[in-house]
């Protein structure tokens, strides 16, 4: 029984790979910054075996797929690298790696090498969280996560228990706020983070305190 479930978890391992549309671009590479990137991970560790990259229009997507986590194939080797940063002088498909990483695919007496690449999960074991940003209280709400195993395509903010939900709108320094600004008006709210892979994970009890982090019970 448990080969069986694991050839089948193998074989659609399989099928999800040919059916992934690799993208071809190139690579160059920067030093790491995870804290200065423009997705805001202050303080931040990246995940065991994960680097990083910052990436150019419009594949930055207005920071849109910042914490997205790429597999990427040199003519070395692969490696895995999440979206920390922009690069506003990087052409379509270029990825601006952390020196490690490219090191990991490419000579890097070279200094630029072909590439393909495409998202994946970051292949976290532990939770997401989401952190509140400087100013952020009952009368401002702005809010990052961090963490998460797919691209976050929406958050959303309850008050009333989960009854209903608002959504909010993601600036590009990677901060979900209310779209016309403000706050929610509560101390504390739940808060409904929604994956690319359909997942949506839900934290009852969040504060509104500025830089407070809360931990979700689960990871996308
Ligand atoms: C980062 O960590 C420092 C030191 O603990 C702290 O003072 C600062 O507020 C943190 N920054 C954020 C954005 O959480
Ligand atoms: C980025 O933001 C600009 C200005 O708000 C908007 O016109 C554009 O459609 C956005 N692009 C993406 C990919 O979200």
């Amino acid at each position: 029984m448990r080969i069986n479930t694991a050839l089948v978890a193998g074989l659609a391992g399989l099928v999800s790979l040919a059916q992934a549309a690799l993208i071809r671009g190139d690579a160059t590479f920067t030093g790491s910054n995870v804290n200065g990137g423009t997705c805001s991970f202050v303080n931040y560790t990246l995940p065991a075996g994960v680097s990083g990259v910052g990436i150019g229009p419009p594949n930055w997507a207005n920071g849109t797929k910042c914490g997205a986590c790429l597999q990427v194939n040199g003519p070395r080797g692969s490696v895995k690298v999440m979206i920390t940063d922009s690069c506003p002088s990087c052409a379509p498909n270029r990825l601006n790696l952390y020196e490690d990483a490219f090191r990991q695919i490419a000579d890097p007496s070279d200094g630029i090498a072909s590439v393909e690449f495409d998202i994946v999960s970051c292949g976290i074991g532990s939770q997401l969280w989401v952190r509140n940003k400087v100013g952020t209280s009952r009368w401002f709400f702005s809010m990052q996560v961090m963490n998460a195993n797919y691209p976050v395509t929406a958050l959303h903010v309850s008050t009333d228990g989960g009854n209903r939900w608002e959504a909010t709108v993601r600036r590009d320094y990677n901060f979900f706020e209310r779209e016309a600004s403000g706050g929610f008006g509560q101390d504390r709210v739940l808060v409904r983070v929604s994956c690319s892979n359909g997942r949506q994970v839900i934290l009852p009890d969040v504060s509104m305190s500025e830089y407070s982090e809360s931990r979700a019970p689960a990871n996308c």
